[in-house]
């Protein structure tokens, strides 16, 4: 067995590379789409002489893209299959992306954007359920935080590019050259076995074996597996059904929809898709602008590592709560900053770092960890469901979010518009003291039990013991511990 672990040419190694690959091109694709638009924003609004209400559209139409293709995900993945949905997300990322660096008027813009929306809808549902079914149990933990962490390094690289291409203002490029990583993804997408899962989904239990056998190099460790599948697929994903007859389901749909509105109305995407115009708020000239969009992203990678490291140590809760209160406090003083008015160096510095401190806040804790909460607190029966409907309120929360920031900061100031992200974090604080569940160190079987049972929904993390037996919550916090 070790020495099966530590030879390099392995075939499990050879699948922890492929599933690597995937989840950081997907990621990385997730993240270029998000961070793209900011530095262009400006060059574009130059060259077709349109109002802050079309920019909101050209910014927003990639969401509402989005949001149909996380709709439409369930359906074509389990049709066409996993790989294949991969496929047609990848060759409509780069069709989108080439359409939006040619694009000639700012409704093919709005068209191009739609198109790339519908590849990272399909690609952000398909590729984390493709990762589950293909990767080993003990890498699907790191599977999920490098996902994460790629998305963030997607945001930095398109910032980045954006910094480059910013001084020829050429944001023909800057929207055309993600094209180059999306055919990257298209190529390695072929390399890619089908999802055993899925092949025995459809019936096509040799198939399955056979990819199983491959990627596991062991034909024991293949058997098991299928045989496990089989077990799996004797409950069948009945979602919708499930939904309409059972309150409990109800609730956990209704938390992940709650968690990824949450996430979006921290205010985060305010930042990654208008960071340059809120910086120019600030008194700085346009390179300052682009470069402290990309000491943005940096910071925003950085701390993701914050999350990686403490998420099985601290669990969700603690985490959540310091990174509601780090965001609260860091919008509130923008802010305040911006309603004092900006005048020295110092202040400029203090509210950019500010801004900071709030993109820490964001990284270290409602990032990777709404998308973790959101996959762990349905049961098996209706997963693919739950994960679904609040996979699409994330694009839908995030155009809302995406398509009002210049409406606010035109209505009610720059000022007050900050305030308001920083309240609505002091009630996603609440929110997470009153209903979010720990769910640290919780089997997923465990959590359906208690979701079934009626618990409370801060309360299905609980261990059995203190189930049973009707124990506290601290108590079963230690037991937990
Ligand atoms: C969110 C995105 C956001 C990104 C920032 C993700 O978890 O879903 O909307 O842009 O984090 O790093």
């Amino acid at each position: 067995m070790n020495t099966v672990a530590t030879s390099p040419l392995h075939p499990s190694r050879t699948t922890a590379l492929f599933t690597c690959m995937l989840a950081a091109l997907a990621g990385l694709m997730f993240g270029l789409d998000i961070g793209v638009i900011s530095g262009a924003t400006q060059f574009i609004q130059k060259e077709f002489q349109i109002s802050d209400h079309v920019i909101e559209w050209i910014v927003s139409s990639m969401m509402l893209g989005a949001a149909i293709g996380a709709l439409g995900a369930g359906w074509m993945s389990a049709t066409l299959g996993r790989k294949r949905s991969l496929i047609l997300g990848a060759v409509l990322f780069v069709a989108g992306s080439l359409l939006s660096g040619a694009a000639w008027s700012p409704e093919t813009l709005v068209a191009a954007r739609v198109i790339l929306g519908l590849a990272i809808g399909v690609a952000t549902f398909t590729a984390p359920l493709y990762l589950a079914e293909v990767a080993e149990e003990h890498i699907r933990g790191a599977m999920i935080s490098l996902y994460q962490l790629m998305i963030t390094i997607g945001i930095l690289v398109a910032f980045l590019s954006d910094t480059a291409f910013s001084y020829s203002g050429n944001w023909r490029w800057m929207l055309g050259i993600i094209a180059i990583p999306g055919i990257l993804f298209l190529l390695g997408l072929f390399l890619l076995p089908d999802s055993p899962r899925w092949l025995m989904m459809r019936g096509r239990r040799q198939e399955a074996t056979d990819v199983l056998q491959k990627l596991r190099g062991d034909a024991d460790h293949a058997a098991r597996e299928v045989a496990d599948i089989e077990e799996q697929l004797k409950t069948p994903q009945r979602g919708w059904h499930l939904f309409l007859e059972n309150r409990n389901f109800r609730r956990s749909v209704g938390l992940g929809v709650l968690l990824q509105v949450m996430q979006q109305f921290t205010g985060m995407n305010v930042v990654m898709y208008y960071a340059p115009r809120i910086f120019q708020d600030m008194g700085y000239a346009t390179s300052a602008q682009m470069w402290f969009t990309a000491v943005v992203g940096l910071t925003n990678v950085l701390a993701t590592f914050i999350a990686i490291g403490l998420v099985d140590r601290w669990g969700r809760k603690p985490i959540l709560y310091t990174g509601f209160s780090v965001m609260a406090v860091g919008l509130g003083l923008v802010g305040t900053m911006m309603h004092l008015g900006i005048a020295t160096h110092g202040e400029q510095i203090f509210t950019v770092a500010m801004l900071l401190t709030f993109i820490v806040g964001f990284a270290m804790s409602a990032g990777p960890l709404i998308w973790a909460l959101c996959s762990e607190v349905q049961p098996l029966k209706g997963r693919d469901f739950g994960i679904g409907c609040s996979t699409f309120t994330n694009w839908v929360a995030n155009m809302i979010v995406g398509a009002t920031f210049l409406t606010l900061l035109n209505g009610i100031g720059n000022a007050a518009t900050f305030w308001l992200y920083a309240a609505l974090n002091l009630v996603f604080l609440a929110i997470a003291f009153v209903l979010i569940p720990e769910t640290k160190n919780v089997s997923l079987e465990q959590i359906e039990r208690n979701l079934m049972a009626g618990l409370p929904l801060r309360e299905i993390g609980s261990a059995p013991s203190a189930v049973s037996s009707g124990f506290s919550r601290h108590a079963a916090e230690d037991v937990a511990s």
